[in-house]
């Protein structure tokens, strides 16, 4: 394993997963192909492309494009691929579910016919806690069954599902990781934490669904970027590792912290409307991946002091984001008039 194809490079994980595996591995390739939709980034791969150029490679190309992939395979060589592509956020799933049941769903089977077609060393899908469904009590193990409530989490499962069913059908050497909520660095800020940091720190209200008590396993990008790592080096062909801290916080503890890091008053607190089929908890059992050695190297709180302050000293990446017409459109859309 040493020319990696990583699928959906550009996004937040991704790229973050690109920046960790080059600066590890100096025998390593990687060509990250991504279709730039609007929460691909090339400014997320700046660094990479200018400390590691001659080992990164950038492919635009829509992994539902069964010969567009097939060309990149062959260009650079591939012999694994890491899979982030996917659209991913909740909310957008609930408006316009479409793209995520071709991207997250489709893209994957094609990405898998051509793991097949070339036999790759290793196809390995990134996946998410929320493929269980809401878990109101207990923790969440591999073998449990799935019970996804939104498009974005039935989108995934179904991603996971064709996994599986390649691995057992054509025995394409399969892994799975499903990670719990990542923060950290080049996060698009429609996902709950930069969004809440970057409008703190323009003073700005923080739109807080329902009564701010659902808990998510908030895990540092890159310590979740290191289990991949050690799926794909020490996991078994066909097996699924869930992936984070494994303790949970309440999303106005989350707040709070958020606020009282930036010194911020809690009056920016702006409780809103639910969001429709909220997931009160995910909690994983990490117990199968710890047993390969890894754990998290960020608590919750080291976790979301470390992404405060790079949202505070990398306003160059976020505002030209946060003032564009798309990111304009959908705020508007999304939280005009939901005030309770
Ligand atoms: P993101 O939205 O920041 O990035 C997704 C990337 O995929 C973007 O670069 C986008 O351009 C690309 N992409 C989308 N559709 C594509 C297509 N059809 N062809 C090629 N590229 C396409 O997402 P993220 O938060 O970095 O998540 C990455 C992966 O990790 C996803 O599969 C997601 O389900 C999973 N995951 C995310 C989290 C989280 O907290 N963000 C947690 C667990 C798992
Ligand atoms: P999000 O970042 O969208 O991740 P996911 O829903 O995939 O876990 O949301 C994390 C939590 O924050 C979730 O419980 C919903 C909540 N949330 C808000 O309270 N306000 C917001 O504006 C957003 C986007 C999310």
């Amino acid at each position: 394993m040493q020319n990696l194809m990583v699928t959906g490079g550009a996004g937040f994980i991704g790229s973050n997963f690109v920046r960790y595996m080059l600066q590890k591995y100096a025998g390593y390739r990687i060509v990250v192909y991504d279709k730039l939709t609007y929460a691909g980034n090339l400014d997320n791969l700046k660094d990479v492309q200018r400390d590691f150029g001659a080992r990164y490679a950038f492919v635009h190309g829509d992994v539902c494009d069964a010969a567009a992939v097939r060309a990149a395979i062959h260009q650079h060589q591939v012999d694994s691929v890491v899979n982030f592509a996917a659209a991913t956020h909740v909310d957008r799933s609930l408006m316009e579910p479409d793209e995520f049941i071709r991207t997250d769903v489709f893209g994957t089977h094609v990405l898998l016919e051509a793991a097949k077609a070339f036999g790759l060393e290793r196809y390995h899908q990134v996946s998410t806690d929320e493929v269980y469904g809401e878990v109101l009590e207990g923790r969440s193990r591999e073998t449990d069954s799935l019970h996804t409530r939104s498009p974005y989490s039935a989108s995934k499962a179904g991603g996971d599902m064709l996994c599986i069913a390649y691995y057992t059908s054509f025995d394409v050497p399969v892994t799975i990781t499903r990670g719990s909520n990542n923060i950290g660095p080049y996060q698009y800020p429609e996902k709950v934490v930069p969004l809440f940091v970057t409008n703190a720190i323009d003073d700005q209200p923080l739109p807080l669904y329902g009564d701010g008590s659902q808990m998510r396993d908030y895990q540092y990008v890159v310590d979740h970027c290191e289990g991949i790592d050690v799926v794909l080096h020490q996991g078994e062909i066909g097996e699924i590792y869930n992936l984070g801290i494994g303790a949970e916080t309440r999303n106005i503890d989350m707040t709070h912290a958020i606020l009282d890091i930036l010194g911020k008053p809690r009056s920016l607190i702006q409780p809103v409307k639910d969001r429709p089929g909220h997931d009160r908890r995910y909690a994983l059992d990490v117990s199968k991946i710890r047993a390969l050695g890894w754990e998290p190297n960020h608590s919750f709180e080291e976790a979301i002091e470390d992404t405060v302050r790079w949202y505070v000293e990398n306003e160059w990446w976020w505002r030209p984001i946060k003032s564009g017409v798309h990111y304009q459109q959908y705020y508007q859309q999304q939280y005009q008039g939901r005030e309770v």
